[in-house]
């Protein structure tokens, strides 16, 4: 089984945790794209969805799924997203596809997250894939110090504008023993708007699907 068909089988899993007359909170990337495909086949069941990027929402309105505004929603049940790494403790690194800041305030809205995943996204500790941090690019100097006193390396994502108008550093080389208290200290630093490290706000279940035993259901 090749890599997307894992994340197909992982997005058509999460169908079941749908339920009827409910908003659902939407992440971005190519599983959710599959989640969203599955999505279609039961759109008349649901609310609307509450959407984290252009990238979502275009394929929302392709397929008629109503979108609406989180100001408007008083109770947001379940957020469904991928991640870049999830770690044992269901702490992820996210923003890949640089849409982490609406996905962090979605995600921290929702009751559940439940974040689908293939089985290559599943790490022991958080780091190898380059951390992302939306700042705001006057403070590109000063929060690169920052975080190369720290360890990380930092490189600037060249060509990328998020669509909240900011620009996105990725930090390699980090080895994240402690997901809560990174999150929290790069947080602190003036011009960071976003970390992409969710950990006061973790998964609160996990579908990973893995080619030889199918979608194993992890829960916090
Ligand atoms: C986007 C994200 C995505 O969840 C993450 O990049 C995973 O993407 P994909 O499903 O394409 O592997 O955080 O900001």
């Amino acid at each position: 089984m090749d890599r997307d068909s894992l994340k197909k089988a992982v997005g058509l899993a999460a169908i079941k945790f749908i339920q009827a007359d409910s908003i659902i909170g939407i992440g971005t990337g190519s599983t959710v794209d599959h989640f969203i495909n599955a999505l279609d086949f039961i759109k008349y069941k649901i609310k609307g969805v509450v959407s984290s990027s252009e990238q979502t929402t275009n394929k929302l309105k392709k397929f008629g799924i109503k979108i609406l505004n989180l100001n408007e929603v008083k109770i947001l049940p379940i957020y469904i997203d991928s991640a870049d790494e999830i770690d044992h403790q269901m702490c992820m690194i996210k923003g890949g596809g640089a849409a982490l800041t609406k996905e962090k305030i979605i995600a921290s809205a929702a009751k559940q997250f439940i974040c689908i995943a293939d089985i290559s996204k599943r790490v022991n500790i958080l780091g190898k894939f380059p951390l992302p941090i939306e700042i705001i690019d006057i403070s590109r100097s000063l929060v690169t110090e920052e975080i190369e006193r720290i360890g990380g390396t930092v490189r600037y994502r060249k060509g990328v504008i998020t669509e909240n108008g900011n620009i996105i550093l990725d930090v390699y080389n980090l080895s994240i023993k402690q997901p809560e208290v990174l999150e929290q200290h790069i947080n602190s630093i003036p011009g960071v708007v976003t970390v992409g490290l969710f950990a006061a706000r973790k998964a609160d279940l996990l579908l990973i699907s893995n080619p030889s035993s199918g979608i194993e259901t992890i829960t916090r």
